[in-house]
């Protein structure tokens, strides 16, 4: 028997399933305990599927998805346009037609995630979307299944590949921002609106589907704050690379005695932390946790055919559980009541780079702001003086997020100190 697939788009990702359905048949048939076809292909207008025929795709190609969503015969869609709308209202429809669907949609999972996932569970279909967080990472399996019995503490990620690969392109080998971008959307690594993944919105996604699945709670996505690679600049990089840190964009979630806190920012590492050594589009999630202590999941991020593997193993998983007769069980059972975190209770150290007049005093200046915010330094450098202003760089102890707004609206406060940047510092 044959299980029939309608695919919507036909871009990076979804160009890459047949080259795993053709090389590796018959371990797919095995898995899936029956055949796979691909029945139809949504593709935007009649030029787009002209240029595929010409281009030797043996498709058959529709530019109306109704064609897919009244095929009675097709039973799994796989939604891989990208963007909110119209895969949303696709999507919504073919769950509504009781078909079962796969997506790597992150921005429309953790957007509106909750009201597809109950219509999946009342209509008794599947809705997976394993592709959706850190490219060809099985992590959304990984945590749902191997660590069921375990008690997630913290996340950590390094989750998106195109900023990744760009960071590195630009700190090891000198590349500039442009090419590094250009680069990263020819190899099909960028989103359709790149903006999402340098500004650190893309990761954001991430972090909220990674909260469901690592901690059971539902973080809004309006609810994480992010900053992305664009707020770096060569003098951060320079002084990470003095003190002993690399900077990479990290996102952070954890649980803490009030509630979860989750977090995408550049960040400065430990050389020695694991997640330093994650370049190019590699990601990685690290994960710490009651059971297992630490542990980390390494792989491509983003890319035609690491992406395409994740798809894949969602839909090889239904079709097996549409042999099995148990098709609706859902991709995360683990569900409780949401509580944020109070930022009085989410520490962390961070670094601060501040110009302040190049005369007598200033360190002392500095010091007494951050006392009045019972905050210490653990390193202070002052950097030669450009101009009439010099630069200090402080990596403090750990404070609160409380005290860093504090902190941060007390120095701004101040006429002729200029407060640069300010990122996290992971480390003891
Ligand atoms: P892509 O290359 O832009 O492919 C999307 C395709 O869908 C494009 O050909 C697009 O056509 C087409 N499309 C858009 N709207 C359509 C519509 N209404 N009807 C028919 N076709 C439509 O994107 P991708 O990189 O494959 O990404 C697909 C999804 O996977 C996204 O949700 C993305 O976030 C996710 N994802 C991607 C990666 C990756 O490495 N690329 C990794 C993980 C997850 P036009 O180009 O003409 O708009
Ligand atoms: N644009 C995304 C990235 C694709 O670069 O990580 C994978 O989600």
């Amino acid at each position: 028997m044959s299980i029939k697939i309608g695919l919507l788009g036909f871009g990076t990702v979804a160009s890459g399933i047949p080259f795993l359905l053709k090389e590796n048949a018959e371990k797919i048939i095995a898995a899936a305990h029956n055949d796979l076809e691909i029945a139809k292909v949504l593709v935007k207008d009649e030029d787009e599927k002209n240029r595929l025929i010409a281009a030797g795709h043996d498709y058959h190609f529709v530019t109306n998805v109704d064609e897919i969503l009244n095929d009675a015969d097709i039973q799994i869609v796989v939604e891989l346009m990208g963007r909110i709308e119209p895969a949303r209202t696709f999507i919504t429809k073919a769950l509504e037609a009781g078909k079962n669907v796969v997506s790597a949609n992150k921005d429309l999972i953790a957007t509106h995630g909750k009201e597809l996932i109950s219509l999946a569970q009342a209509k008794g279909v599947a809705f997976y979307y394993e592709a959706a967080v850190a490219g060809g990472i099985p992590i959304l399996r990984t945590l749902a299944n191997s660590l069921t019995s375990d008690k997630v503490t913290r996340i950590l990620g390094v989750l998106n590949g195109t900023s990744n690969f760009m960071m590195t392109k630009m700190v090891d080998e000198g590349w500039t921002y442009e090419a590094a971008l250009r680069t990263a959307q020819e190899l099909g690594y960028a989103e359709s609106d790149p903006t999402n993944d340098v500004e650190g919105i893309d990761a954001a996604y991430k972090a909220v589907i990674l909260s469901q699945f690592g901690f059971g709670m539902t973080v809004d996505f309006d609810q994480v704050s992010h900053k992305g690679i664009t707020t770096i600049t060569p003098d951060d990089v320079a002084v990470a690379q003095e003190l002993g840190y690399v900077i990479k964009l990290v996102g952070d979630i954890r649980e803490v005695a009030s509630g979860i806190s989750a977090e995408v920012a550049p960040t400065f590492l430990p050389q020695n932390h694991p997640l330093a050594s994650v370049n190019g589009v590699m990601n990685a999630v690290f994960v710490e946790s009651i059971g297992i202590g630490e542990s980390m999941y390494y792989g491509p991020g983003a890319g035609q055919k690491p992406t395409a593997t994740s798809v894949m193993a969602d839909i090889i998983r239904i079709a097996r559980r549409l042999s099995d007769g148990n098709v609706g069980k859902a991709f995360n059972e683990f569900a409780r009541e949401t509580r944020l975190a109070d930022s009085a209770d989410v520490f962390a150290k961070y670094y601060f780079a501040i110009n302040v007049p190049d005369k007598s005093g200033q360190i002392l200046r500095l010091a007494e702001i951050f006392n009045t915010e019972d905050i210490s330094f653990e390193q202070v450098l002052q950097q030669k003086a450009n101009g009439e202003e010099a630069r200090v760089v402080i990596i403090t102890h750990e404070l609160s997020k409380t005290q860093l707004e504090s902190v941060i609206a007390k120095l701004n406060a101040v006429e002729d100190f200029q407060v640069v940047n300010t990122l996290k510092v992971l480390g003891d």
